[in-house]
Parts: C-alpha cells; sequence; structure tokens
C-alpha cells in the first residue's frame, strides 16, 4: 500500500538537475528531466556513496559527480561495464503539477 506525501511543484525541481527531500533513512534526490518526467532515488551513490543529486541528467541517466558512473533514473542500476544499484521511491506528479513520494517504499530497491 502506498503511502503518498507532497513534496513540492514540479517547477520547484531545477530542469535536468534534482531537489533533495530530508528523510529519516538520508537524502533522496528527486530528479526532472528535460522530458519533465521526475525520477526519485537515495541520493547515495552504489559506488561510494557519492552525491547523485548533484550529477549531470541526461535522458533518463543522472552521472554521479564523483567518478562518473552512470545510474539510471527509473531503475537505479549502473550502467555497464559497472555494477550496482541506488535505492528508489515511486515519485508521480498530479496534473496540477505537485509531485508526490511514496514514503512507504522509502527502503525498496528497485529490480534491475
Ligand atoms: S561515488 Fe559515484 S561514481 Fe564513484
Amino acid at each position: 500500500m502506498s503511502e503518498w506525501k507532497k513534496i513540492c511543484t514540479l517547477d520547484e525541481i531545477p530542469s535536468l538537475g534534482a531537489r533533495v527531500v530530508k528523510s529519516a533513512q538520508g537524502d533522496i534526490a528527486i530528479f526532472r528531466t528535460g522530458n519533465d518526467e521526475v525520477f526519485a532515488l537515495h541520493d547515495h551513490c552504489p559506488h561510494k556513496g557519492g552525491p547523485l543529486s548533484q550529477g549531470i541528467v541526461a535522458g533518463k541517466t543522472v552521472t554521479c559527480p564523483m567518478h562518473g558512473w552512470k545510474i539510471g533514473l527509473d531503475s537505479g542500476a549502473a550502467e555497464a561495464p559497472d555494477e550496482g544499484h541506488a535505492s528508489c521511491l515511486q515519485v508521480k506528479v498530479d496534473e496540477a503539477g505537485v509531485v508526490w513520494l511514496d514514503i512507504k517504499q522509502i527502503v525498496a530497491v528497485c529490480a534491475a
């Protein structure tokens, strides 16, 4: 069962960037693509914990600012040849442009 929490409006997330939301289990990065799609990952690179929220978004990937791993925003998976997953969360944008995060799934890890 989902438990949706209002986070912000779409306009409050920079295009091709991210907004950080604090949680009891660490920071969560809410990303916005150039097509205004929104994705949420724990702000913790699967390599050495770099802040993915400070990475560069291109298409549906973010490039970690620490060592350049590319992480899929929709899966949390590192692109080959790197291996690993960032934990991700369900996020949605309603018709009014409000961004909602499913805080029930805060520890979920996306499937590859
Ligand atoms: S910590 Fe992200 S690529 Fe190394």
